[in-house]
C-alpha cells in the first residue's frame, strides 16, 4: 500500500471514499491489516481491556502505548500509525507534548486524545503548533467511564448533542486533523461529519461518518460474550483471518456496513 499520511485521509473525505480503520497491537496483526488493505492503524488503549484483560483503560500506562505502537509501527507498511495518549498523560499542554514525542518517537505518525474541553482544546492546539498531527474522541469517552456512570450512548439529548457539536467544531479549530465520534446517534454524527472538513470516523455512530473503527478483536469474533450492536463479527462467512479483514475494508467501503442496523436513535 502506499503510504497513508494526513493529505490522503483528507482526500479521501473529499472524494467521499469511506476509511476503514482497525485497531492493531502487535506487528503480526499490523502486518495482516496492512495486507488486507487497511490503511490506518490505531493503537487504542483498549489494548488495556482486549491484550491485558483489565476491565477499562485507565491502568495502561505511556511505555505499554510506547512498546505497542513500536510493535505495530514495524508491521504496518504503509498504513498510518495512531497511538492513543493514555489516560493521564496529557492534563495540560507540556505535559501532552512530551507524552506525544514519546509516542511519536516510538513509530506513531498521529496521537489520539479524548474531550473537547478548554483544557484538552489546549493540548491539541500545541500539538499542532509543535506539527504533531492530532486525532480527537468525542461521544463515549472511555477514559471518563467513571464520571460517565458507565458506557453508554452519549448525545441523545439535545442539550448534550448540542455540545458534542460544539465540542466537534472546537477540536477542528484547535487544529485536530480527524475525528473519532464513539456511540452517539447516527443522525448526530452524520450532521457532524457533513458539517467538519476534517475526517470523522465513527464505532457506533451510524453510517454516515466518513469512515469507521472496530476494536479488531470484536470484528474477528475473539471477544467473549455478546458484540455491541455497533460490531459485527467477519469472521462468519470468511474461511481466514486475511478474508475477514478484506472483507470488512470491502464493506465499509462500499457502504454496507455500518448499516442502518449498527447505530443508534
Ligand atoms: O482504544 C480504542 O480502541 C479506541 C477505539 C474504540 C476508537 O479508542
Amino acid at each position: 500500500m502506499d503510504t497513508v499520511r494526513t493529505t490522503t485521509l483528507r482526500r479521501m473525505k473529499a472524494e467521499a471514499r469511506k476509511i476503514p480503520v482497525l485497531t492493531a497491537y502487535d506487528a503480526a496483526f499490523a502486518r495482516l491489516l496492512s495486507a488486507a488493505g487497511v490503511p490506518v492503524l490505531l493503537v487504542g488503549d483498549s489494548l488495556g481491556m482486549v491484550v491485558q484483560g483489565r476491565d477499562s483503560t485507565l491502568p495502561v500506562t505511556l511505555d505499554d502505548m510506547a512498546y505497542h505502537s513500536a510493535a505495530v509501527a514495524r508491521g504496518a507498511g504503509g498504513a498510518m500509525v495512531i497511538a492513543d495518549l493514555p489516560f493521564g498523560s496529557y492534563n495540560d499542554p507540556r505535559q501532552g507534548l512530551a507524552s506525544s514525542v514519546a509516542l511519536m518517537q516510538a513509530g506513531a505518525q498521529m496521537v489520539k486524545l479524548e474531550g473537547g474541553n478548554e483544557q484538552v482544546l489546549a493540548v491539541i492546539d500545541a500539538l499542532s503548533a509543535y506539527g504533531i498531527p492530532v486525532c480527537a474522541h468525542l461521544g463515549l469517552l472511555p477514559q471518563s467511564v467513571h464520571k460517565a456512570g458507565g458506557y453508554r450512548v452519549q448525545g441523545r439529548e439535545a442539550a448534550q448533542a448540542d455540545q458534542i457539536r460544539a465540542a466537534a467544531q472546537a477540536v477542528q479549530q484547535a487544529g485536530a486533523e480527524m475525528l473519532v465520534l464513539e456511540c452517539v446517534p447516527s443522525a448526530l454524527a452524520g450532521d457532524i461529519s457533513a458539517t467538519l472538513s476534517i475526517p470523522v470516523i465513527g464505532i457506533g455512530a451510524g453510517p454516515d461518518c466518513d469512515g469507521q473503527v472496530l476494536v479488531v478483536y470484536d470484528m474477528l469474533g475473539l471477544t467473549p460474550g455478546p458484540l455491541p450492536r455497533f460490531c459485527k463479527d467477519f469472521m462468519v462467512g470468511n474461511g481466514s483471518l486475511h478474508a475477514a479483514v478484506a472483507a470488512y475494508v470491502a464493506a465499509v467501503s462500499d457502504g454496507s456496513f455500518p448499516a442502518a442496523e449498527h447505530g443508534y436513535a
